[in-house]
């Protein structure tokens, strides 16, 4: 007999597509508002065929996202939030980058174990000019972190208790998933997203949808080439992961210098258990990591130890109930002008 676990994994890749199928299809909208509908009585609200709709039902129940009498089926329990489009913790958007980008992506693996990366990318773009390479794809991948990032950055921002801090630098804060998060929490708090141009009118909009007016504002540029604007508390989320130990060195480093004294870094990241054994999550990415940048998951000691090679001092980790903790470094008010 197949283990358990052998048998999860070999399946897996039907789970992903059930979920995004089911999702475009309005599926899991139907069983929040109908829950314990037939595959017959949900087929005729959405206007789908209703045998591939009963086959979609019946893995997902397989998989324990529904559950089914045998004749009507309801979303298990706990699974509403990261189904529901219009809940913060949906992780749809997550599926749908996955479906749409991630899984093309991971043909490259093999010719990686054949030839290494640096050979087999010799002709790939850019990591950014890839995911950015056109307006849709912007939209995708922005949303996607959007769903990743910004439920969990209410409990980040607390963590990081940004009540003396004035102005924050969101370094890559895309269309600011933490910004708002701080905002909405830290009332004397301004934040600016530092990001590539095509990022600028998704920040515009979750500013006016947030109702943050000047609070929030937007710095277009490159962090390999332009200085980053000066603050007392600049934010990392799930950059340093994009990118190698010396591209990361150098970027907090870039922090560090545009840092007042006294202020502070926030990396907030996935992070890889001590014996890097799980979670499960983390391992997965850092093998999307891989291949979708150039960049990898790290444990805890890890980033302390970036943070101090590039000047931050008093390194603390504090974890969130998600899968993005914080790891904090303080610039000194004196000394260490590298
Ligand atoms: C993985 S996303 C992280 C988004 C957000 N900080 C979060 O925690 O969800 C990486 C971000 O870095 C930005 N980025 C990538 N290369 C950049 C560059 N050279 N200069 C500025 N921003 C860049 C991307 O546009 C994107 O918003």
């Amino acid at each position: 007999m197949i283990p358990a676990n052998l048998e999860r994994a070999v399946y897996g890749m039907y789970a992903t597509h059930a979920l995004s199928v089911a999702d475009r299809h309005g599926v899991f909208g139907h069983l929040t508002r109908h829950s314990g509908d037939s595959a017959g009585k949900t087929a005729a609200a959405l206007a789908v065929d209703e045998d591939t709709l009963e086959r979609l039902l019946l893995v997902l129940s397989s998989f324990g996202v529904l559950d089914s009498d045998g004749e009507g089926y309801s979303l298990a329990a706990g699974v509403r939030p990261y189904v529901d489009r219009d809940d913060p913790r949906c992780l749809m958007g997550f599926v749908d980058h996955l479906t749409g980008g991630t899984a093309e992506q991971f043909g490259r693996l093999s010719s990686y174990l054949d030839a290494g990366k640096a050979e087999t990318d010799r002709e790939t773009p850019a990591p950014f000019d890839a995911i950015y390479r056109d307006e849709e794809s912007v939209g995708r991948f922005l949303n996607a972190m959007w769903g990743l990032s910004h439920h969990v950055s209410h409990e980040l921002a607390a963590l990081a208790d940004l009540s003396g801090s004035r102005q924050l630098i969101d370094v890559g804060g895309a269309s600011g998933p933490f910004s708002v998060a701080a905002l909405s929490a830290f009332p004397q708090l301004r934040s600016t997203v530092f990001d590539l141009p095509q990022v600028a009118p998704h920040l515009a909009a979750r500013a006016t949808e947030h109702k943050l007016g000047d609070r929030l504002d937007f710095a277009a540029g490159d962090f390999f080439r332009d200085p980053l604007p000066a603050g007392d508390c600049f934010a990392f989320g799930y950059i340093l992961s994009d990118w190698d130990d010396e591209t990361c060195a150098s970027l907090l480093r870039k922090a560090y210098e545009a840092c007042l004294p006294g202020g502070r870094v926030l990396v907030m990241e996935r992070l890889f258990d001590d014996d890097r054994g799980g979670p499960l999550a983390t391992a997965v990415m850092n093998l999307s990591m891989h291949f979708e940048t150039q960049g990898r998951h790290r444990t805890a000691a890890e980033y302390l130890d970036l943070l101090r090679a590039a000047g931050f001092e008093d390194g603390t980790v504090r974890r969130s109930s998600g899968d993005k903790h914080l790891v904090v470094g303080v610039r000194a008010e004196s000394g260490s002008e590298r």
